[in-house]
């Protein structure tokens, strides 16, 4: 499900970096903050799109197998100024979305909030997954 991208790059307004660790986490959070507020959106919608990269990073440093990508991309029409955000990877994949999408669900120990913080925190949101091929979250955050 990963297209392939050795680095992370920067073309414009949209960005994409590679997740591995939790560093790289970091820096996809802050760089997503920092391309809201360019973009001239409040601080609250501006937070809101960085825990929601934050969170999709941390699932691709501690469920994906070998981390994965995440894509950033202002969208300027005029008429619905959004910042889209694409997660993937070509993990293990998730065996059944509907208790994954559940509050306090997690294989792994944590919080389980993830996925369900992220649906609610943002204005589109849709997951595909597929059992060892991988998995796709795509959503975005609207300036209002
Ligand atoms: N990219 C992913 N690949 C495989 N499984 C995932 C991925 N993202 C989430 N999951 C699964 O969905 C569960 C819920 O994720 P989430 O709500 O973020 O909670 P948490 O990360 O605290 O476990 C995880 O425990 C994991 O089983
Ligand atoms: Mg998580």
């Amino acid at each position: 499900m990963r297209e392939e991208a050795d680095e992370t790059t920067r073309e414009g307004e949209r960005l994409t970096f590679r997740i591995r660790d939790e560093i790289d986490a970091a820096d996809a959070r802050r760089e997503a903050r920092r391309l809201a507020e360019r973009h001239g959106f409040g601080a609250v919608r501006a937070y809101c799109l960085a825990t929601v990269v934050s969170e999709l990073a941390h699932n691709l440093v501690f469920h994906a197998s070998d981390g994965g990508l995440i894509r950033i991309r202002a969208r300027t029409e005029e008429s619905a100024p959004a910042i889209e955000v694409e997660a993937t990877d070509d993990g293990p994949g998730i065996r059944d979305l509907a208790l994954a999408m559940q509050d306090g669900w997690s294989t792994a120990g944590s919080l389980g909030c993830g996925l369900p913080g992220t649906r609610r925190l943002t204005d589109e949101f849709e997951i595909t997954s597929a059992l060892g091929v991988g998995t796709r979250v795509t959503c975005a955050v609207r300036k209002q």
